[in-house]
């Protein structure tokens, strides 16, 4: 019965360790049944900790808010620490949680002068800036004479970095400091590294890679932001006497060149560890630096140094492969069972100059690795052994999209075996907060692909997909996944991260266009925007405050939504889209031929316009939200304008113009009929056409978000469950039985008769199609939010197809919510979970009424 705080943390981050705010606001999760329990009012206690330390002050406040909560104390200098906790009181007559576990919460480098006289420095020596550049290490050694009492490492790279102290790694982050749009915003990462200095003799060393910054990305070219590999790190050491000793990188550091012969994000690693012993030792204080180069200043970075919102990318799981092939070729491919984004590690010993290949690929064909979908990724690593023994192996700054591995060149004196071969997991470390099962074993899976596919493409920033010459950061993907991927993981700072650096994007040249990817590459490109994709400005911002509930954050990014609406978007003098303007329209309908995956069956500008009154009613929900009445009644205005004009386009006699899936399923979920007879007709229309294509999917990235939502807003879930439960081509369950581990670009990327896509554009590994999930989460699973950040949750199941039991969990900003519901002899039976401090609305299947309960278990019967 009791109430506890189960976590608290401060505006989006995972870990509060060199955060960006000086007065970083608080919020707090409940555990516990106790019934009906609503907080009406709270205590912080704030300490403040390391060299200004004080006594714990505690701040009370009347409030029954638990999310954001204004930072009460006096705002945290730069590099200033404190420890947080809080508690929070019932209405009259109800228990008061504990305090809650201290929480640490410290600043970054809030200000340029911060970072002591560190620059980025690069290494003297001559290369090709047009070929593959070299990683290359840094190091420098410094004496401490007094004990330590702290010490932080604040590191970024012009490339990728990964740092040691005295031999040992720091951290655990890969693929630091991630990828963004470095002309305007560039990440450093902070670390405790107070165990990792001492006393005496001590060396820092840094290795860089070229990754996003200079490396080869997007279509053609490489040194988008830069032509170098550079690093800047600040250490800063405070000794037990209160001094302060700052190691900023200067031109007192040394460089060399050393084992990672290259190391490119799409083309993979080669590395000869017969060039070990010029590093052997690098980052130690006794190391003979003698040989290695001098470093030069780089100019400052262009972008404005700012810490991360979101958490960094980490080795999260290791998989082990499940049976070794011999392919008709005669190659040794691994099969790992499951399409996954990393790499392998290796564990191997042979002779000095083995030179192990290891090519990379999603699917066979004909028993041999598919390396078309890769395009020109080479996505090949290649080690050569030194000889000397048994030796340790994995890529540094590169990553790949595979399930089979195919290993060429392996040494006789180590047999191939699951401990000598690994992959490693990679993505964003965000914390899971969605789970869903039921009674449908291939559902199961499929949703099982879909969070596949999110691990694989949520790194850093969101890609498209992570295997071929391409992973960038599509807008029109994130718009549809957004409300997926916000119930499977905490993404609000990995988002929040993203649209700053889409507002400066947008804000580039003036014409406050929204470009296709997130960072543009090349970074000076002026795309012309486009309906879906652009309109992420809008409604990515609104599904984070759906899911989150953070007014601040809704304001933050506002005024790209309106930028783009009330100015990038080029409009006709009807104030729709004009149709001269560019569109990918409803891309990959599953008519559309191999090479034109916007040739789709719905027209581009019907799409575009659908999707202009959707953006604009969600503008006028955010001014609402945000008490902007004047230009919450514009937007409105506009709105009711907007469909007029709509309908005279593309209904003018009632029906849409265009009989497809997508053309009825936006009109009915955007609420663009307003006469109650002529929607009656559409939803008929729209079964009609369903059940003509025999339940198969008909839509692509525009429609198939909206499809589900359509059908069950006109009271035909039903036949979404026929849709969605089909298992011939195109439907979601087509890519299970066709033995998908992720979720495919194409509805059929692989064909029925396994050979593959002959599209130059065929994944394995793309989230969009994924988009469904929202409606299971919502419609089988039974969970949404009522209200923003889900202070109010709708429970509102509908059973349907074969389905008999679901089971939900969501770990909502204020507590787990868990749902179980099944069908029995005796009926239907639920059961809920409601977190303390918020309330549930049920309405249960077949019943037009709605239950209000508070929080705590309940239980239901029909
Ligand atoms: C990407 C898509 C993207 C599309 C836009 C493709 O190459 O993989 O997912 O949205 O281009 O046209």
């Amino acid at each position: 019965m009791a109430v506890s705080i189960s976590k608290l943390s401060f505006e989006h981050h995972r870990s509060a360790l060199g955060i960006g705010e000086s007065a970083p606001r608080i919020s707090w999760r409940f555990q516990g049944d106790a019934p009906n329990w609503e907080q009406s009012s709270y205590d912080i206690q704030v300490a403040r900790t390391g060299k200004g330390a004080t006594e714990p002050v505690i701040y009370s406040h009347n409030s029954s808010e638990s999310l954001y909560v204004p930072w009460p104390d006096q705002e945290l200098a730069s590099m200033e620490s404190a420890k947080v906790r809080a508690r929070a009181h019932g209405k009259a007559g109800q228990s008061s949680t504990p305090w809650s576990d201290w929480v640490a919460v410290e600043t970054g480098l809030l200000k340029p002068e911060d970072w002591s006289g560190a620059t980025p420095i690069a290494a003297i020596r001559d290369y090709d800036i047009n070929s593959p550049k070299r990683p290359i290490y840094f190091r420098k050694t410094f004496a401490l004479n007094e004990t330590i009492t702290s010490a932080r490492l604040y590191i970024t790279a012009l490339g990728l970095y990964e740092a040691e102290i005295n031999g040992q790694r720091v951290g655990d982050a890969v693929l630091a400091p991630g990828w963004q749009s470095f002309n305007y915003r560039h990440v450093y990462d902070t670390y405790d590294v107070t165990h990792q200095v001492s006393k005496g003799e001590n060396a820092i060393g840094i290795v860089a890679g070229e990754g996003w910054f200079s490396g080869r990305i997007a279509f053609d070219g490489r040194n988008w932001w830069g032509n170098n590999i550079g690093v800047q790190s600040l250490l800063r050491i405070t000794t037990a006497d209160g001094q302060v000793m700052t190691i900023p990188t200067d031109e007192s550091w040394k460089s060399n060149v050393g084992p990672i012969v290259s190391s490119e994000i799409y083309d993979g690693e080669l590395y000869d560890s017969r060039l070990e012993e010029s590093t052997k030792g690098w980052s130690e204080a006794g190391f003979d630096e003698r040989a290695w180069l001098a470093v030069g200043k780089l100019p400052p970075v262009k972008g404005s140094l700012v810490s991360p919102d979101g958490p960094p990318v980490r080795k999260l799981e290791t998989h082990k492969y499940q049976q070794v092939l011999k392919s008709p070729s005669g190659k040794v491919i691994l099969d790992f069972g499951q399409n996954l984004v990393g790499w392998l590690a290796l564990k191997v010993q042979g002779p000095s100059g083995t030179n192990i290949t290891i090519r990379h690929a999603e699917v066979l064909e004909h028993g041999e690795l598919a390396l078309k979908p890769l395009r020109s990724a080479k996505a090949t690593d290649n080690i050569i052994l030194h000889g000397n023994g048994p030796q340790t192996w994995e890529p540094k700054f590169t990553f790949h999209g595979f399930r089979y591995a195919e290993i060429d060149g392996w040494p006789a004196d180590t047999p191939i075996s699951q401990d000598a071969i690994q992959a490693m997991v990679v993505h964003s470390d965000l914390e899971q907060t969605g789970w869903f099962e039921c009674s449908h074993e291939l559902l199961n899976k499929f949703h099982s692909n879909v969070r596949w596919s999110m691990k694989g493409n949520f790194l850093t920033i969101s890609t498209d997909c992570p295997q071929r010459d391409e992973r960038l950061g599509w807008t029109g993907d994130a718009h549809a996944f957004g409300p997926t991927a916000n119930f499977l993981y905490d993404t609000g700072g990995f988002w929040r991260g993203w649209h700053r650096d889409m507002w400066s994007e947008i804000q580039r040249n003036g014409a406050m266009k929204v470009p296709f990817f997130v960072p543009t590459v090349p970074p000076g490109s002026n795309d012309p925007g486009a309906a879906v994709w652009s309109d992420v400005s809008v409604a990515g911002p609104w599904d984070l405050f759906r899911f989150y509930g953070d007014k601040g954050m809704l304001q933050e990014q506002f005024a790209q939504g309106r930028a783009w609406i009330d100015h990038g978007l080029p409009r006709n003098a009807d104030r729709l889209w004009d149709r001269s303007s560019f569109q990918f329209g409803d891309w990959l309908d599953p008519k559309a031929p191999p090479e034109q995956p916007d040739a789709a069956t719905t027209p581009k500008h019907l799409v575009a316009d659908a999707y202009l009154v959707r953006m604009t009613e969600i503008l006028m929900l955010v001014a609402e939200t945000l008490s902007d009445d004047v230009t919450a009644s514009d937007y409105r205005a506009q709105r009711s304008q907007l469909v007029k004009e709509f309908q005279k386009a593309w209904m003018p006699a009632g029906n849409m113009t265009n009989q497809t899936q997508t053309a009825y399923a936006l009109a009915l979920h955007f609420g663009l009929y307003t006469d109650i007879d002529q929607r009656h007709a559409a939803a008929n229309a729209l079964r009609n056409i369903v059940a003509q294509n025999d339940y198969l999917v008909g839509t692509g990235f525009a429609g198939t978000p909206a499809l589900g939502p359509a059908l069950q807003d006109v009271g035909a879930a039903e036949d979404f469950y026929r849709m969605l439960l089909q298992t011939k081509v195109p439907s979601w369950l087509y890519q299970v039985v066709m033995n998908g581990t992720t979720t495919w670009e194409r509805w059929d990327s692989m064909q029925p008769d396994g050979s593959i896509n002959t599209g130059s554009m065929t994944s394995f590994n793309h989230y969009a199609f994924g988009a469904v999930a929202d409606w299971i989460h919502t419609t089988i699973g039974g969970l949404a939010p009522a209200e923003p950040g889900w202070r109010t949750i709708k429970v509102e199941p509908i059973p349907g197809g074969s389905i008999t039991s679901a089971e939900t969990r969501y770990v909502s900003p204020y507590g787990a919510i868990e749902l179980k519901w099944w069908v029995d002899d005796v009926g239907f039976h639920l059961n809920l979970s409601v977190p303390p401090n918020t309330r549930a609305v049920v309405k249960l299947p077949k019943s037009q009424e709605t239950l209000r309960v508070g929080s705590g278990i309940h239980k239901f019967h029909q």
